[in-house]
């Protein structure tokens, strides 16, 4: 907690105050660094902070969601990347953009049909695309946020990567999701989506420790955060020790 004071007071020091936060505080929170305008430095802090390895499991959260899908967003957008960056320790995602999609092979070469439409169908293969190219869910995740937070999706892709990779090149998300990687990637996430059990039966589709209940996803998406610091048994990390998050309403569900 200590070394937020001297990574941010430089920020601090370069700007004017935007926020009624102290400097201390300002990673506390995914809330708190969006008001305070550090967002950037607080994704470099946590990706370059120590996290305490535990003997006891990370607790594994997949998300099966697609791009346009308001419920894939809001879930994505306000629990699951605000949780994750405060839980890192404790959270292991896996983020599987399909959801109620169709593949069909047509000459050997596999054709999608989502449910929101084409432009559904290039978010979810910008996104797959990202997550393979990339490999490193420090530098993908913040993107795919960035996106799924954004107005248009798939036309913030080029502002999202220039904040938070400059260094890849928009050319070389472009030609993946143009061309047969972007295909192939997606056809695997076809699968895992169909080898689901229990089938999925809407979006946003949340699997914890390999696990789907209805019960499970209704306190997943009121409030992850505490779902994650009341199951995990381990030593809770500091933010499960000073925070509970007030839970929200439950966001709409995209049925298929
Ligand atoms: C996180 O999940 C991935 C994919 O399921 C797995 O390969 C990896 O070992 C897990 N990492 C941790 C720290 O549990
Ligand atoms: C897809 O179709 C091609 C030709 O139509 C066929 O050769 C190939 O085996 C099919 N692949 C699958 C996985 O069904
Ligand atoms: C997003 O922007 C693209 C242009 O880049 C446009 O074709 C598309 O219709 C827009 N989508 C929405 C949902 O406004």
């Amino acid at each position: 907690m200590r070394c937020y004071l001297l990574l941010l007071c430089a920020v601090g020091a370069a700007s004017q105050p935007v926020c009624n936060h102290p400097p201390s505080t300002w990673c506390s929170s995914w809330e708190i660094a969006k008001e305070c305008q550090v967002e950037k430095q607080c994704l470099e802090f946590y990706s370059n902070r120590d996290l305490k390895k535990s003997s006891e499991p990370a607790i594994q959260i997949d998300l099966f969601y697609e791009s346009l899908c308001g419920g894939c967003r809001g879930f994505l957008v306000r629990q699951l990347f605000p949780s994750w960056l405060m839980l890192a320790e404790i959270i292991n995602v896996t983020l599987v953009p399909y959801g109620n999609a169709q593949e069909t092979n047509i000459t050997g070469k596999w054709v999608f049909d989502c449910q929101h439409g084409p432009e559904e169908c290039l978010g979810n293969m910008m996104e797959a695309c990202l997550i393979h190219i990339l490999d490193d869910i420090y530098k993908y995740f913040p993107i795919i946020f960035c996106m799924e937070s954004s107005n248009n999706i798939t036309k913030s892709l080029e502002s999202c990567l220039a904040v938070y990779a400059p260094e890849l090149p928009l050319k070389t998300v472009l030609e993946c999701v143009n061309g047969d990687l972007g295909n192939k990637l997606m056809h695997e996430n076809a699968q895992k989506t169909k080898g689901l059990s229990p089938p999925h039966n809407y979006v946003p589709w949340i699997v914890i420790d390999g696990m789907h209940t209805d019960d499970l996803q209704a306190q997943a998406q009121s409030s992850l955060f505490n779902l994650v610091c009341d199951t995990y048994k381990g030593p809770k990390p500091e933010p499960c020790l000073h925070s509970e998050i007030t839970p929200l309403k439950r966001d709409v569900l995209c049925l298929n």
